[in-house]
């Protein structure tokens, strides 16, 4: 029996989550960790386990509701012409669930690329790109697509949402490094994606200002990234958070830790993807070490990792 291996990678936005669903730039940045799926052949219906989670279970797709992963597995199904196969999913969740990382986009990616090398179905990176922002669809409703397209590609990334999306590669003269400090409150995207419409609907022109004043931000950002300007990142990070904070995506956990980071040196610290729990990063090329420890002596977990970079 054949057996096929697809990984989805999971990211960072260093500067620009919800802003980026209405049209502003962002930058994200791939993590040194993925998510894995591998496909084995059955005789009918689809197995998905997850070892891991302690996940078995065989999807029901003549559920009366079923959950959006079923209701977005049968979508991808059908798009490549598998309704019906048997097929045993098996995932290795290397992104945490729920943690700003882009662990469902990651998730996403990794079980399209199984089944593309499995079935020989010959797809193309733009190809699982698009499909993996149709699953993302189903999970959060109205995604910018930029968690599905760090997952697909890969790369440190200048992205802009559209009908001809802009996604332009960053070369990073230096690995950039980056501590993330978990809050281990689980990150709903679609609730705090839904939170910021609420609120843009009740005050448009205060929230197209903050969108405008993040997309300045990005601006900056990328030419600091560009010349490793880390002083100039930080302040933009933290500057974010400022207007991420006002957008009231943060959380009690979130500023806990973007405190203790910037308390212990961080030059920028700032909540990392949807937020509401989930993740911050901190950029302390001095001291990762030291913000990393801090965080974990307050009680929650903290990974160094360095991205992009020769
Ligand atoms: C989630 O990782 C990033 C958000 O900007 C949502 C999106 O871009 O779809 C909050």
């Amino acid at each position: 029996e054949g057996e096929a291996l697809g990984a989805g990678h999971g990211k960072i936005i260093l500067l620009g989550e919800h802003s980026v669903v209405y049209g502003r730039r962002a930058i994200a940045a791939p993590i040194p960790l993925a998510i894995q799926a591998r496909i084995e052949d059955t005789r009918e219906g689809i197995e998905l386990i997850i070892p891991r989670w302690g996940v078995e279970q065989r999807l029901d797709f003549d559920a009366k509701r079923p959950p959006s992963f079923t209701r977005s597995m049968a979508r991808l199904l059908e798009s490549l012409g598998l309704t019906g196969r048997g097929m045993r999913i098996e995932i290795f969740p290397n992104v945490p669930r729920a943690m700003g990382l882009g662990g469902s986009a990651a998730l996403a990616v990794a079980v399209i690329r199984a089944m593309n090398v499995h079935f020989g179905l010959g797809l193309s990176d733009a190809r699982v790109n698009e499909l993996a922002f149709e699953c993302e669809k189903f999970a959060h409703g109205t995604p910018s697509g930029l968690d599905n397209t760090l997952a697909t590609y890969g790369d440190v990334t200048l992205f802009r949402a559209g009908e001809q999306p802009m996604r332009e590669v960053i070369e990073l003269p230096e690995p950039l490094p980056i501590v993330i400090g978990m809050s281990g409150v689980e990150s709903l995207t679609a609730k705090t994606v839904t939170r910021v419409r609420e609120a843009w609907k009740k005050n448009p022109a205060i929230y197209e200002r903050i969108f405008d004043e993040i997309d300045g931000l990005v601006g900056l950002g990328l030419d600091a990234l560009k010349t490793s300007d880390y002083d100039t990142l930080g302040e933009m990070m933290n500057v974010c958070q400022g207007l991420l904070n006002a957008m009231q995506v943060s959380s009690w956990e979130l500023e806990e830790l973007i405190q203790i980071a910037r308390n212990n040196g961080a030059l920028g610290a700032k909540l990392t993807g949807g937020g509401g729990g989930g993740s911050i990063i901190a950029l302390a090329p001095e001291n990762s070490a030291g913000v990393a420890r801090a965080i974990r002596a307050a009680g929650y977990h903290a990974i160094e990792v360095t991205v992009g970079g020769a």
